[in-house]
Protein backbone atom coordinates (compact mmCIF):
# COMPACT_ATOMS: atom_id res chain seq x y z
CA UNK A 1 0.00 0.00 0.00
CA UNK A 2 1.62 3.16 -0.47
CA UNK A 3 2.68 5.39 2.39
CA UNK A 4 1.52 8.92 1.31
CA UNK A 5 -1.39 8.61 -1.42
CA UNK A 6 -4.91 8.80 0.44
CA UNK A 7 -6.44 5.79 1.44
CA UNK A 8 -9.49 5.09 -1.34
CA UNK A 9 -13.00 5.19 -0.16
CA UNK A 10 -14.94 3.82 -2.86
CA UNK A 11 -14.41 1.93 -6.10
CA UNK A 12 -13.91 5.37 -8.24
CA UNK A 13 -11.24 5.78 -6.15
CA UNK A 14 -8.86 3.43 -7.39
CA UNK A 15 -7.72 4.06 -10.73
CA UNK A 16 -6.14 7.39 -10.56
CA UNK A 17 -4.29 5.58 -7.43
CA UNK A 18 -2.74 3.20 -9.73
CA UNK A 19 -2.69 5.29 -13.12
CA UNK A 20 0.86 6.53 -12.47
CA UNK A 21 2.19 2.70 -11.42
CA UNK A 22 1.27 1.24 -15.12
CA UNK A 23 2.88 1.43 -18.05
CA UNK A 24 1.23 3.14 -20.58
CA UNK A 25 1.05 -0.09 -22.46
CA UNK A 26 -0.81 -2.19 -19.21
CA UNK A 27 -2.67 0.59 -18.28
CA UNK A 28 -4.29 0.84 -21.79
CA UNK A 29 -4.99 -2.17 -22.42
CA UNK A 30 -7.09 -2.50 -18.78
CA UNK A 31 -8.63 0.84 -18.83
CA UNK A 32 -9.44 0.87 -22.14
CA UNK A 33 -12.39 0.33 -24.48
CA UNK A 34 -12.97 -0.51 -28.75
CA UNK A 35 -13.51 1.99 -31.52
CA UNK A 36 -14.90 5.23 -30.13
CA UNK A 37 -15.36 4.13 -26.57
CA UNK A 38 -19.05 5.23 -26.63
CA UNK A 39 -20.19 1.76 -25.36
CA UNK A 40 -17.52 1.77 -22.48
CA UNK A 41 -18.83 5.51 -21.34
CA UNK A 42 -22.73 4.24 -21.09
CA UNK A 43 -21.58 1.28 -19.56
CA UNK A 44 -21.31 3.79 -16.32
CA UNK A 45 -23.24 6.50 -17.47
CA UNK A 46 -26.86 4.18 -18.13
CA UNK A 47 -26.20 3.15 -14.01
CA UNK A 48 -26.56 6.99 -13.39
CA UNK A 49 -29.94 7.42 -15.74
CA UNK A 50 -31.40 4.68 -13.53
CA UNK A 51 -33.44 5.77 -10.39
CA UNK A 52 -33.94 3.81 -7.31
CA UNK A 53 -37.74 4.15 -5.35
CA UNK A 54 -37.30 2.93 -2.11
CA UNK A 55 -40.15 1.36 0.02
CA UNK A 56 -39.98 2.53 3.72
CA UNK A 57 -41.56 0.92 6.95
CA UNK A 58 -39.96 -2.53 5.79
CA UNK A 59 -37.95 -4.62 8.69
CA UNK A 60 -34.42 -4.88 7.35
CA UNK A 61 -33.10 -5.63 10.67
CA UNK A 62 -31.78 -8.72 9.45
CA UNK A 63 -30.03 -7.31 6.48
CA UNK A 64 -28.01 -10.18 4.44
CA UNK A 65 -26.23 -9.70 1.57
CA UNK A 66 -26.48 -13.30 0.94
CA UNK A 67 -27.49 -14.88 -1.74
CA UNK A 68 -26.87 -18.35 -4.46
CA UNK A 69 -25.66 -18.27 -7.89
CA UNK A 70 -26.54 -21.28 -9.83
CA UNK A 71 -26.62 -23.21 -6.53
CA UNK A 72 -23.51 -21.95 -4.74
CA UNK A 73 -24.11 -19.57 -1.84
CA UNK A 74 -22.27 -16.53 -2.08
CA UNK A 75 -21.73 -13.45 0.82
CA UNK A 76 -22.55 -11.07 -1.70
CA UNK A 77 -24.28 -10.88 -5.08
CA UNK A 78 -20.85 -9.91 -7.02
CA UNK A 79 -18.66 -12.08 -9.06
CA UNK A 80 -15.31 -11.67 -10.11
CA UNK A 81 -15.31 -10.88 -13.90
CA UNK A 82 -13.01 -13.45 -16.16
CA UNK A 83 -9.93 -10.42 -16.77
CA UNK A 84 -7.08 -11.31 -18.73
CA UNK A 85 -3.22 -10.80 -17.88
CA UNK A 86 -3.53 -10.00 -14.46
CA UNK A 87 -0.31 -10.76 -13.44
CA UNK A 88 0.46 -7.66 -15.53
CA UNK A 89 -1.31 -5.85 -12.65
CA UNK A 90 0.31 -6.81 -9.63
CA UNK A 91 2.65 -9.93 -9.25
CA UNK A 92 -0.37 -11.45 -7.00
CA UNK A 93 -2.21 -12.29 -10.11
CA UNK A 94 -4.62 -15.03 -10.74
CA UNK A 95 -3.79 -16.71 -7.34
CA UNK A 96 -3.90 -13.82 -5.39
CA UNK A 97 -7.34 -12.65 -6.97
CA UNK A 98 -8.81 -16.07 -6.00
CA UNK A 99 -8.09 -15.82 -2.71
CA UNK A 100 -9.48 -12.97 -2.60
CA UNK A 101 -12.61 -14.01 -3.96
CA UNK A 102 -12.84 -16.87 -1.69
CA UNK A 103 -11.98 -14.25 1.08
CA UNK A 104 -14.95 -12.52 0.60
CA UNK A 105 -17.20 -15.62 -0.22
CA UNK A 106 -17.76 -15.33 -4.03
CA UNK A 107 -16.98 -16.93 -7.29
CA UNK A 108 -13.88 -16.30 -9.14
CA UNK A 109 -13.83 -16.93 -12.44
CA UNK A 110 -10.79 -17.94 -14.43
CA UNK A 111 -9.77 -16.16 -17.64
CA UNK A 112 -8.78 -18.84 -20.74
CA UNK A 113 -6.33 -15.71 -20.92
CA UNK A 114 -5.06 -15.84 -17.20
CA UNK A 115 -1.39 -15.62 -16.01
CA UNK A 116 -1.50 -19.03 -14.09
CA UNK A 117 -3.22 -22.31 -14.77
CA UNK A 118 -6.38 -23.35 -13.68
CA UNK A 119 -4.89 -26.22 -11.97
CA UNK A 120 -2.63 -23.12 -9.79
CA UNK A 121 -5.75 -20.70 -9.15
CA UNK A 122 -7.24 -23.68 -7.89
CA UNK A 123 -4.57 -25.02 -5.44
CA UNK A 124 -4.81 -21.00 -4.54
CA UNK A 125 -7.63 -21.37 -2.57
CA UNK A 126 -9.11 -24.66 -1.93
CA UNK A 127 -12.58 -25.32 -1.95
CA UNK A 128 -13.96 -21.86 -2.63
CA UNK A 129 -16.22 -21.68 -5.59
CA UNK A 130 -14.60 -21.26 -9.16
CA UNK A 131 -15.81 -20.81 -12.77
CA UNK A 132 -13.61 -21.01 -15.38
CA UNK A 133 -14.07 -18.77 -18.67
CA UNK A 134 -13.60 -20.86 -21.93
CA UNK A 135 -12.58 -19.30 -24.92
CA UNK A 136 -13.21 -22.31 -27.74
CA UNK A 137 -9.64 -21.81 -29.68
CA UNK A 138 -9.46 -23.53 -33.24
CA UNK A 139 -6.66 -25.39 -31.51
CA UNK A 140 -9.35 -28.09 -29.98
CA UNK A 141 -6.72 -29.88 -28.09
CA UNK A 142 -6.08 -26.92 -26.22
CA UNK A 143 -9.49 -26.15 -25.62
CA UNK A 144 -10.29 -29.34 -24.32
CA UNK A 145 -6.90 -29.69 -22.22
CA UNK A 146 -8.46 -26.57 -20.50
CA UNK A 147 -11.57 -27.57 -19.98
CA UNK A 148 -10.61 -31.36 -18.51
CA UNK A 149 -7.92 -29.27 -16.12
CA UNK A 150 -10.78 -27.06 -14.75
CA UNK A 151 -13.12 -30.28 -14.30
CA UNK A 152 -9.64 -32.00 -12.92
CA UNK A 153 -9.48 -29.30 -10.19
CA UNK A 154 -13.32 -28.90 -9.05
CA UNK A 155 -14.41 -25.87 -11.21
CA UNK A 156 -17.98 -25.63 -10.65
CA UNK A 157 -18.78 -24.06 -14.10
CA UNK A 158 -17.67 -23.00 -17.46
CA UNK A 159 -18.44 -19.79 -18.53
CA UNK A 160 -17.91 -19.52 -22.24
CA UNK A 161 -17.41 -16.57 -23.91
CA UNK A 162 -19.10 -16.01 -27.38
CA UNK A 163 -18.79 -11.94 -28.05
CA UNK A 164 -15.11 -12.37 -29.35
CA UNK A 165 -14.45 -14.34 -32.40
CA UNK A 166 -11.53 -11.25 -32.63
CA UNK A 167 -10.54 -8.74 -30.53
CA UNK A 168 -12.76 -5.13 -30.96
CA UNK A 169 -10.51 -2.24 -32.21
CA UNK A 170 -9.12 -1.20 -29.18
CA UNK A 171 -6.94 1.67 -30.21
CA UNK A 172 -5.65 2.42 -27.04
CA UNK A 173 -3.41 -0.46 -27.70
CA UNK A 174 -2.55 0.70 -31.14
CA UNK A 175 -1.67 3.83 -29.75
CA UNK A 176 0.32 2.38 -27.25
CA UNK A 177 1.74 -0.52 -29.22
CA UNK A 178 0.79 -2.59 -26.59
CA UNK A 179 1.76 -6.03 -26.70
CA UNK A 180 2.31 -9.00 -23.72
CA UNK A 181 5.37 -7.88 -22.04
CA UNK A 182 8.65 -10.06 -21.39
CA UNK A 183 8.11 -12.49 -18.36
CA UNK A 184 4.14 -12.73 -18.62
CA UNK A 185 3.13 -15.90 -19.40
CA UNK A 186 -0.70 -16.88 -20.61
CA UNK A 187 -0.04 -20.73 -20.26
CA UNK A 188 -3.26 -21.38 -22.50
CA UNK A 189 -2.12 -18.95 -24.79
CA UNK A 190 1.21 -20.41 -24.90
CA UNK A 191 0.09 -23.99 -25.26
CA UNK A 192 -1.63 -22.93 -28.48
CA UNK A 193 0.69 -20.55 -29.83
CA UNK A 194 3.95 -21.72 -28.07
CA UNK A 195 4.55 -18.15 -26.62
CA UNK A 196 2.77 -15.46 -25.18
CA UNK A 197 5.01 -12.67 -24.87
CA UNK A 198 5.14 -10.41 -27.58
CA UNK A 199 1.67 -11.05 -28.53
CA UNK A 200 -0.78 -8.04 -29.37
CA UNK A 201 -4.03 -8.51 -27.67
CA UNK A 202 -5.21 -9.06 -32.11
CA UNK A 203 -2.67 -11.87 -31.88
CA UNK A 204 -3.85 -13.80 -29.17
CA UNK A 205 -7.60 -13.14 -30.29
CA UNK A 206 -6.54 -14.74 -33.58
CA UNK A 207 -6.09 -18.05 -31.46
CA UNK A 208 -10.10 -18.00 -31.17
CA UNK A 209 -12.44 -20.40 -33.77
CA UNK A 210 -14.32 -17.52 -35.58
CA UNK A 211 -16.52 -20.43 -36.67
CA UNK A 212 -18.13 -21.35 -34.06
CA UNK A 213 -21.98 -21.68 -33.58
CA UNK A 214 -24.58 -23.05 -31.13
CA UNK A 215 -23.99 -26.42 -32.28
CA UNK A 216 -20.54 -26.26 -30.96
CA UNK A 217 -22.28 -24.70 -28.02
CA UNK A 218 -24.56 -27.75 -27.50
CA UNK A 219 -21.91 -30.25 -28.25
CA UNK A 220 -19.46 -28.53 -25.65
CA UNK A 221 -22.77 -28.66 -23.32
CA UNK A 222 -23.12 -32.52 -23.83
CA UNK A 223 -19.79 -33.46 -23.37
CA UNK A 224 -18.82 -31.14 -19.93
CA UNK A 225 -20.77 -32.32 -16.78
CA UNK A 226 -20.33 -28.81 -15.45
CA UNK A 227 -23.08 -26.46 -15.73
CA UNK A 228 -22.56 -23.87 -18.88
CA UNK A 229 -22.84 -20.14 -18.88
CA UNK A 230 -22.85 -18.43 -21.96
CA UNK A 231 -20.62 -14.63 -21.89
CA UNK A 232 -21.98 -11.83 -23.80
CA UNK A 233 -25.46 -12.13 -24.73
CA UNK A 234 -27.22 -8.85 -25.81
CA UNK A 235 -30.08 -9.92 -27.74
CA UNK A 236 -33.26 -11.21 -26.08
CA UNK A 237 -33.29 -13.92 -29.03
CA UNK A 238 -29.75 -15.47 -28.20
CA UNK A 239 -30.61 -15.73 -24.47
CA UNK A 240 -33.29 -18.29 -25.96
CA UNK A 241 -31.14 -19.91 -28.72
CA UNK A 242 -28.25 -20.32 -25.18
CA UNK A 243 -31.40 -22.17 -23.32
CA UNK A 244 -31.91 -24.40 -26.35
CA UNK A 245 -28.75 -25.33 -26.27
CA UNK A 246 -28.27 -26.40 -23.20
CA UNK A 247 -27.16 -23.72 -21.42
CA UNK A 248 -27.80 -23.16 -17.16
CA UNK A 249 -27.24 -19.29 -17.71
CA UNK A 250 -26.78 -16.22 -19.47
CA UNK A 251 -24.39 -13.28 -18.76
CA UNK A 252 -25.58 -10.47 -20.61
CA UNK A 253 -22.39 -8.51 -21.13
CA UNK A 254 -20.88 -6.33 -23.68
CA UNK A 255 -17.57 -7.18 -22.46
CA UNK A 256 -16.80 -4.14 -21.12
CA UNK A 257 -17.04 -2.35 -24.19
CA UNK A 258 -14.18 -3.83 -25.63
CA UNK A 259 -16.01 -5.54 -28.35
CA UNK A 260 -18.73 -4.26 -30.69
CA UNK A 261 -18.34 -0.29 -29.79
CA UNK A 262 -22.14 1.05 -30.22
CA UNK A 263 -23.83 -1.65 -28.65
CA UNK A 264 -26.42 -0.71 -25.23
CA UNK A 265 -24.55 -0.43 -21.57
CA UNK A 266 -24.97 -3.67 -20.10
CA UNK A 267 -27.87 -2.82 -17.79
CA UNK A 268 -29.48 -1.50 -20.84
CA UNK A 269 -29.32 -4.77 -21.89
CA UNK A 270 -30.58 -6.71 -18.98
CA UNK A 271 -34.08 -5.99 -18.65
CA UNK A 272 -34.93 -7.92 -22.15
CA UNK A 273 -33.00 -10.45 -21.52
CA UNK A 274 -34.62 -11.12 -18.19
CA UNK A 275 -37.83 -10.80 -19.37
CA UNK A 276 -37.47 -13.48 -21.92
CA UNK A 277 -35.70 -16.26 -19.57
CA UNK A 278 -35.18 -15.26 -16.00
CA UNK A 279 -38.49 -17.61 -15.06
CA UNK A 280 -35.91 -20.50 -16.78
CA UNK A 281 -32.59 -19.51 -16.12
CA UNK A 282 -30.30 -17.56 -13.84
CA UNK A 283 -29.07 -14.11 -15.49
CA UNK A 284 -25.93 -12.24 -14.64
CA UNK A 285 -24.79 -8.92 -16.06
CA UNK A 286 -22.08 -7.00 -16.34
CA UNK A 287 -20.44 -3.92 -17.53
CA UNK A 288 -20.23 -0.61 -15.11
CA UNK A 289 -20.62 -1.92 -11.85
CA UNK A 290 -18.79 0.38 -9.61
CA UNK A 291 -21.18 1.00 -6.15
CA UNK A 292 -23.38 -0.83 -4.55
CA UNK A 293 -26.52 0.75 -5.82
CA UNK A 294 -25.53 -0.18 -9.31
CA UNK A 295 -25.99 -4.07 -8.03
CA UNK A 296 -29.82 -3.36 -6.59
CA UNK A 297 -30.52 -1.49 -10.12
CA UNK A 298 -28.96 -4.60 -11.98
CA UNK A 299 -30.99 -6.81 -9.12
CA UNK A 300 -34.40 -4.76 -9.62
CA UNK A 301 -34.08 -5.20 -13.58
CA UNK A 302 -33.89 -9.20 -13.21
CA UNK A 303 -30.40 -10.30 -12.69
CA UNK A 304 -29.09 -12.87 -10.17
CA UNK A 305 -26.16 -10.87 -9.61
CA UNK A 306 -23.33 -9.26 -11.60
CA UNK A 307 -19.66 -9.84 -12.29
CA UNK A 308 -17.05 -6.86 -11.73
CA UNK A 309 -13.90 -6.36 -14.20
CA UNK A 310 -11.69 -3.43 -14.14
CA UNK A 311 -12.11 -2.23 -10.39
CA UNK A 312 -10.60 -5.54 -8.95
CA UNK A 313 -7.87 -4.67 -11.56
CA UNK A 314 -7.21 -1.43 -10.21
CA UNK A 315 -7.60 -2.86 -6.81
CA UNK A 316 -4.79 -5.51 -7.78
CA UNK A 317 -2.69 -3.50 -8.69
CA UNK A 318 -2.60 -1.36 -5.68
CA UNK A 319 -2.30 -3.71 -3.03
CA UNK A 320 -2.22 -6.84 -4.80
CA UNK A 321 -4.85 -9.54 -3.22
CA UNK A 322 -5.69 -6.92 -0.12
CA UNK A 323 -6.50 -4.20 -2.61
CA UNK A 324 -9.14 -7.01 -4.71
CA UNK A 325 -10.47 -8.39 -1.32
CA UNK A 326 -10.68 -4.25 -0.16
CA UNK A 327 -12.76 -3.50 -3.59
CA UNK A 328 -15.24 -6.56 -2.56
CA UNK A 329 -16.09 -5.86 1.02
CA UNK A 330 -16.08 -2.13 0.18
CA UNK A 331 -19.42 -3.51 -2.59
CA UNK A 332 -20.64 -5.96 0.01
CA UNK A 333 -20.54 -2.93 3.29
CA UNK A 334 -21.94 -0.74 -0.17
CA UNK A 335 -24.68 -3.49 -1.15
CA UNK A 336 -25.93 -4.25 2.71
CA UNK A 337 -26.57 -0.22 3.64
CA UNK A 338 -28.40 0.36 0.22
CA UNK A 339 -30.26 -2.58 0.74
CA UNK A 340 -31.58 -1.26 3.95
CA UNK A 341 -32.04 2.03 2.49
CA UNK A 342 -33.99 0.79 -0.55
CA UNK A 343 -36.24 -1.55 1.90
CA UNK A 344 -35.23 -4.74 0.77
CA UNK A 345 -33.69 -7.39 3.07
CA UNK A 346 -31.66 -9.32 1.19
CA UNK A 347 -30.87 -9.34 -2.44
CA UNK A 348 -34.22 -11.45 -3.13
CA UNK A 349 -36.44 -9.05 -2.19
CA UNK A 350 -35.26 -6.42 -4.72
CA UNK A 351 -37.93 -6.04 -7.46
CA UNK A 352 -38.96 -4.63 -10.52
CA UNK A 353 -40.86 -1.46 -8.34
CA UNK A 354 -37.57 -0.51 -6.61
CA UNK A 355 -36.34 1.05 -9.78
CA UNK A 356 -37.70 3.75 -11.95
C1 LIG B 1 -8.52 -5.95 -19.12
C2 LIG B 1 -9.72 -6.80 -19.37
C3 LIG B 1 -9.55 -8.11 -19.79
C4 LIG B 1 -10.66 -8.94 -19.99
N1 LIG B 1 -10.47 -10.24 -20.33
C5 LIG B 1 -11.54 -11.05 -20.51
C6 LIG B 1 -11.36 -12.43 -20.80
O1 LIG B 1 -10.25 -12.92 -20.88
N2 LIG B 1 -12.48 -13.18 -20.98
C7 LIG B 1 -13.74 -12.66 -20.88
O2 LIG B 1 -14.72 -13.38 -21.06
N3 LIG B 1 -13.93 -11.35 -20.60
C8 LIG B 1 -12.87 -10.55 -20.40
N4 LIG B 1 -13.06 -9.23 -20.07
C9 LIG B 1 -14.44 -8.72 -19.87
C10 LIG B 1 -14.88 -8.90 -18.41
O3 LIG B 1 -15.10 -10.25 -18.10
C11 LIG B 1 -16.19 -8.13 -18.13
O4 LIG B 1 -17.15 -8.49 -19.09
C12 LIG B 1 -16.01 -6.62 -18.11
O5 LIG B 1 -14.75 -6.26 -17.59
C13 LIG B 1 -17.11 -5.97 -17.27
O6 LIG B 1 -17.01 -4.59 -17.31
P1 LIG B 1 -16.30 -3.70 -16.16
O7 LIG B 1 -14.83 -3.81 -16.40
O8 LIG B 1 -16.85 -2.34 -16.44
O9 LIG B 1 -16.72 -4.26 -14.81
C14 LIG B 1 -11.96 -8.41 -19.83
C15 LIG B 1 -12.11 -7.08 -19.41
C16 LIG B 1 -11.02 -6.29 -19.17
C17 LIG B 1 -11.23 -4.88 -18.67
Amino acid sequence: MSGAAPAPVCLRDLEPLVADRLEAGPLGYFAGGAGDERTLADNEAAFARRRLLPRVLVDVEGVTTRTTVLGTEIALPVIVAPVALQKMAHPDGEPGMARAAAGAGTVMTVSTLATATPREVAEAAPGAPRWFQLYVLKDRAVTHALVDEAVDCGYDALVVTVDAPRAGRRERDLRTGFAVPPGIDMPGVSAAAGHSAGLTPAGFFSLVDPSLTWKDLERLVDAVELPVLVKGIHAPADARLAIQHGAAGVVVSNHGGRQLDGVPAGIDLLEPVAQEVAGEVEVLVDGGVRRGSDVLKALALGARAVLVGRPLLWGLAWDGEAGARWVLETLRAEIELDLMLLGAAAPGAVSRAHVL
